[in-house]
C-alpha cells in the first residue's frame, strides 16, 4: 500500500473561537513495507497526520492517496470501510478504550464489525498475546482484571489481530516499564521484516527511532519540515537540539568519548552492536 499526502491541511473546530490550523499543507508519502517514525515537538500535528491514513480525519484542504482510493474532504465513510481493514491504528493510551468484559470479545470486536474470517483473527490473537509472554488461557481473561501495561498489549493485539497492512502507532510504549516497551517494539520490528507491514511509529524516544526505523518525518508547528534517515539526522546535534529534540544515548556515548579522545569516528553508530564494532576497529588501528 502505497499512501501519498497531497498538500493536506487539517483545520480543528472551523468558524469556533478554538479553530486551529493542525496541518498545513502537508506533502508526502509512504511505501509499503517500511518502518517510518514521526517525530517532532508536543502540538506538532502527529497525531492529527496520522489520523488521516484511513479517513478518522478527512482534510480540510489537498488530498491523500491511498493506493485506488483518494480522499478529500468530501470522501464519505462509506467508501473507506475495505480501507479501514487495511489500516490499523493504535492510539495514544489506547487501553483506556477497552470495554468487553473479556480478551477474546474484546478482540473480536473489531474484526466482527468488518465481517472478516473470526477464526483466523482469534489463531493470529491468540499467538500474538502468547508473544507478549501472556498464559495460554487470556483470551478468557477480563482486561479489567490486568496491570495498564497488560491492558495496552491487549489494545495493541486487538488491532495486529485483523493482519492489516499499515500499522500505526501513536506511542504505543509511553508510560509502560522496559521490559514491555522492549517486548513491544520487538514485536513490532518483527511483523515489518517477517510479513512486510508498513509501520508508522509517533514517538518522543529517540533511541527508538536510531533502533529500529529506516525513515523519519519531522513534524514542526502543522508543516512537515524534513524526511530523511535517522543516520543522517542524529549525525547532526545541532540541528537535533534546534528542533528541541535528544539524540540517542548511543550517539551521546560516541560523542562524549570523540570529545574525551579528540578523536573523530566516520560515521555515528546507531545501535550498540555498531558502536562496538566500530570502537573495536580504532582500538586495533591504535596498536
Ligand atoms: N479537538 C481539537 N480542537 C482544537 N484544537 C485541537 C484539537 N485537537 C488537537 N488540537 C490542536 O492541534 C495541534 C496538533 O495536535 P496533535 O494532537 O496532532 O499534536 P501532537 O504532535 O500529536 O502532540 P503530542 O506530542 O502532545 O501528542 C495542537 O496544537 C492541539 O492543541
Ligand atoms: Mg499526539
Amino acid at each position: 500500500m502505497t499512501v501519498n499526502f497531497n498538500k493536506v491541511s487539517y483545520v480543528y473546530q472551523r468558524g469556533t473561537p478554538f479553530e486551529h490550523l493542525a496541518l498545513r499543507d502537508v506533502v508526502t508519502s509512504f511505501e509499503q513495507g517500511k518502518y517510518y517514525a514521526i517525530i517532532g515537538q508536543t502540538g506538532s500535528g502527529k497525531s492529527t497526520l496520522i489520523q488521516h491514513f484511513n479517513g478518522l480525519l478527512k482534510p480540510s484542504k489537498g488530498a491523500l492517496q491511498v493506493d485506488d482510493v483518494t480522499i478529500t474532504h468530501k470522501t464519505k465513510d462509506k467508501q473507506l470501510k475495505q480501507l479501514r481493514k487495511r489500516v490499523g491504528v493504535v492510539f495514544q493510551f489506547p487501553e483506556s478504550q477497552l470495554f468487553e468484559d473479556s480478551v477474546e470479545r474484546e478482540i473480536m470486536f473489531g474484526p466482527k464489525n468488518f465481517d472478516m474470517p473470526l477464526d483466523e483473527v482469534k489463531d493470529r490473537a491468540f499467538h500474538l498475546l502468547l508473544d507478549f509472554g501472556f498464559n495460554r488461557d487470556i483470551l478468557q481473561q477480563s482486561p479489567f482484571q490486568m496491570s495498564g501495561g497488560q491492558m495496552r498489549k491487549i489494545a495493541i493485539t486487538s488491532i495486529l489481530a485483523m493482519d492489516p497492512d499499515v500499522v500505526i502507532l501513536d506511542e504505543p510504549t509511553a508510560g509502560l516499564d522496559p521490559k514491555s516497551r522492549k517486548q513491544i517494539m520487538e514485536l513490532i520490528k518483527k511483523l515489518q521484516i517477517e510479513q512486510n507491514k508498513t509501520i508508522i511509529l509517533v514517538t518522543h524516544e529517540m533511541n527508538d527511532v536510531a533502533k529500529y526505523v529506516d525513515e523519519v518525518k519531522i513534524m514542526k508547528r502543522g508543516k512537515l519540515i524534513e524526511s530523511c534517515s535517522p543516520r543522517k539526522l542524529f549525525s547532526d546535534t545541532n540541528y537535533v537540539n534546534q528542533l528541541h529534540l535528544d539524540v540517542p544515548d548511543i550517539v551521546k556515548l560516541q560523542r562524549d568519548i570523540e570529545d574525551k579522545y579528540q578523536y573523530d569516528f566516520s560515521k555515528i553508530a546507531l545501535t550498540e552492536a555498531e558502536f562496538i564494532a566500530m570502537y573495536k576497529e580504532w582500538r586495533q588501528d591504535e596498536r
